[in-house]
């Protein structure tokens, strides 16, 4: 899965390598299966040209994802090991941070191989194949974003050390799964999470809900998130030439201690030091907690 786990113990599942990774064993898909993922990729397909970053696009292209059916990690990482150097694992589910970070460190992406039922479509807790294939592998195509997934693991291997897994996690969210980035005077979509939910890449865009506040890397990692709706506040990153500077520029040892002495800041909260791009009604989440 693309997020890190919380846990640590014990080692691969059986049948799993010493790296947790296992075959994606892409012929056992079925017919089935694969008619999931086309009807996934053809609504995002739909939904996203003008809203996502043009470099998503590019990466889609480049990796021949629009070819139908869940897409082979072999072929696939073929594809991206020439434009970037990365490849394409599967995993069985969660690993363990450590894991985790120590893959992307190496320039590979672990990915769940299962993909959602046909009930699924909307809605799914657990990432898939759609989520972490569709979702995140574009963008590894992208030679800066590329580098930033590895510096965010080489630091996630530094992090264990300084116990702040969890502030260096929300980097991740509002970055990796939940970005947005300026273009012009527009807003595209980037993260991951967004673009693989057909709700969310409406709502991160044009829904008055939500706050879009400017990226501030100390501010994200003291910001909570909501790991069960749409986002109360997306971060907006200037490029990702800047998203790579700041997080290589960064001396994170110092800024955890820092850190560690602040209080979290609430989901919704916007602060005076924020750069606004939106004030957010935040309708969404207030109707949410009036259901019954
Ligand atoms: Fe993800």
């Amino acid at each position: 899965m693309a997020e890190p786990d919380a846990g640590g113990a014990g080692g691969p599942p059986p049948g799993a390598a010493r790296d947790w990774t296992i075959a994606q064993n892409w012929r056992a898909y079925s017919a089935a299966e694969h008619a999931v993922w086309d009807q996934l990729y053809a609504a995002q397909a739909r939904m996203l040209p003008n809203r996502v970053v043009a470099p998503f696009m590019a990466g889609l292209e480049r990796l021949g994802m629009s070819k139908p059916g869940i897409p082979d990690f072999e072929e696939l990482s073929q594809r991206l090991q020439a434009a970037t150097g990365w490849s394409v694992v599967a995993v069985a589910g969660l690993v363990p941070d450590e894991v985790f970070f120590g893959h992307l460190a190496q320039r590979r992406f672990v990915a769940g191989r299962f993909i959602r039922s046909p009930e699924q479509l909307e809605y799914l807790q657990e990432p898939d194949v759609f989520h972490d294939v569709f979702g995140h592998v574009p963008m590894l195509a992208h030679p800066v974003f590329a580098d930033y997934m590895q510096a965010y693991g080489q630091g996630g291997l530094r992090a264990m050390r300084f116990g702040s897994i969890h502030r260096l996690s929300r980097l991740y969210w509002y970055t990796v799964e939940f970005g947005l980035i300026r273009d012009g005077a527009d807003l595209k979509l980037y993260g991951a999470g967004i673009v693989s939910s057909r709700g969310e890449s409406s709502f991160a865009l044009d829904s008055d809900s939500p706050n879009r506040l400017g990226f501030d890397l100390r501010r994200v990692m003291r910001t909570k998130y909501c790991i069960d709706d749409y986002q109360r506040n997306y971060f907006v990153i200037d490029s990702f030439e800047d998203l790579l500077r700041q997080t290589l520029d960064t001396d994170f040892a110092p800024l955890y201690a820092e850190l560690a002495a602040l209080p979290d800041i609430e989901i919704d909260a916007i602060l005076p030091a924020d750069r606004v791009f939106t004030r957010g009604t935040q309708t969404h989440a207030k109707r949410d907690h009036e259901r019954p």
